[in-house]
């Protein structure tokens, strides 16, 4: 047999040669069947494309409102899908929405800055003359205090459920702000019926004093005494008060029917003749509420601070039922003169009666008229 002539160098070549190849072919192969099946899909991503998902234009249209059978019964039966209620969730997602507090913490601000810089509007008369003119009946008060306690309780509940998931996760935990937001849900359905017969009493007992007249324009323009030494004239209610009556009966009654929309499904005994709760009804219902809410509470906070720090004397009126002859002639001096001349102007102790604070019982004849 003939012995091979080939050459050492030769053979390492081959060798050198093969074992690339090989590794080679063993890296390409396994990618060769990623790109077939890549081609695949894009030939079959194509596909797609050309042809339309035959069930699209079946959601399409059932979002535009058509109806199939649904099991529900009355207004919304056979309604697939609600539309509307993505506009819904749009809003309650937009950041306008979650920026909205910020105007009860500004309010806030403005009247620190206010009360720091200017001070409490207290009595010019250090002395008091012990006079004292009746301004608020019992029931007026009690009226107040109930609406008024009703509101709080309405604001802290009403804001923990709109904020709660930023402000209170992070300060209670999951647990906890799911405990506090089911109380608070129940406080607010519970006290918001309460509160709205307070508002529509407070509507009725009121409205008389608050119509505007010629000298509630002379007050604001006048700034309303508020940075003025001089305090502009005014009736029985000033232009201020006015203004916050009668946001009262337009922001106050669109929160408290929005609110009223909102707590119906709970008591499905009373129903409205005519009127029939559908969904669209609560999510626009559920906007005006959080929107004139929030807006209210942050001039109530003007309120609660013109009634309590801002303005000297004005508490004892809303607390005891009587204010004092200088801040009645100070703040309300066209309203003081009229009850002088009717003879209203009456001793504290006269006021007092047996009990201690004046206002727990009304006066004898002449003061029992506040207005
Ligand atoms: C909790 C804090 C509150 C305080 C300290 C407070 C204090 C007062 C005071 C002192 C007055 C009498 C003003 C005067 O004699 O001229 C008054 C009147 C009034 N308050 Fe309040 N109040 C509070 C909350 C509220 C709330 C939450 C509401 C409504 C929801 C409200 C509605 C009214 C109305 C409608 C008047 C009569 C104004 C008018 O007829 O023009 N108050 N308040």
């Amino acid at each position: 047999m003939a012995k091979s002539k080939m050459s050492k160098a030769k053979r390492r070549r081959i060798a050198v040669w093969s074992t690339f190849l090989v590794v080679a072919l063993s890296i390409a192969m396994p990618l060769a069947s990623y790109s077939v099946h890549w081609l695949g899909m894009t030939a079959v991503a194509q596909d797609a494309k050309a042809v339309e998902n035959p069930r699209s234009g079946f959601w399409k249209e059932i979002r535009q409102g058509t109806s199939g059978y649904s099991a529900v019964t009355g207004a919304e039966a056979n309604v697939l899908m609600q539309s509307t209620a993505n506009d819904w969730r749009n809003f309650k997602e937009s950041p306008l929405l979650s920026k909205l507090p910020w105007v009860i913490v500004g309010m806030a601000v403005l009247l620190l800055l206010y009360h720091v810089l200017h001070g409490k509007n207290k009595l010019d008369s250090g002395v008091r003359s012990g006079r004292v003119v009746p301004r608020w009946s019992y029931f007026e008060r009690l009226v107040h205090w109930v609406t008024a306690i009703s509101f709080i309780a309405l604001s802290i509940t009403g804001i923990s459920m709109l904020l709660g998931k930023k402000l209170l996760i992070p300060l209670l935990g999951k647990a906890g702000f799911a405990g506090w937001a089911s109380v608070s849900i129940s406080v607010h359905n519970v006290i918001g019926p309460i509160f709205t017969v307070g508002i529509v009493l407070m509507i009725v007992m009121w409205i008389w004093h608050n119509f505007p007249t010629m000298t509630d324009l002379r007050w604001f323009a006048k700034g309303g005494g508020l940075f003025t030494k001089n305090h502009p004239s005014a009736g029985r209610m000033n232009g201020g008060e006015k203004v916050w009556f009668w946001l009262l009966a337009t922001l106050g009654v669109a929160v408290c029917i929005s609110g009223l929309v909102l707590v119906a499904p709970m008591y499905p005994q009373i129903q409205i003749p005519g009127v029939e709760l559908v969904r669209s009804m609560m999510q626009q219902a559920s906007m005006i509420h959080v929107i004139a809410g929030v807006i209210w509470t942050a001039i109530a906070l003007g309120h609660i601070y013109i009634g309590t720090a801002g303005t000297e004397g004005a508490f004892e009126g809303m607390s005891t039922g009587y204010v004092s002859e200088e801040w009645a002639r100070q703040h309300h001096d066209l309203w003081y003169e009229k009850m002088a001349r009717k003879g209203k102007i009456i001793d504290v102790g006269e006021a007092r009666g047996p009990n201690p604070g004046y206002g727990h019982q009304q006066p004898r004849s002449s003061a029992s008229s506040t207005s």
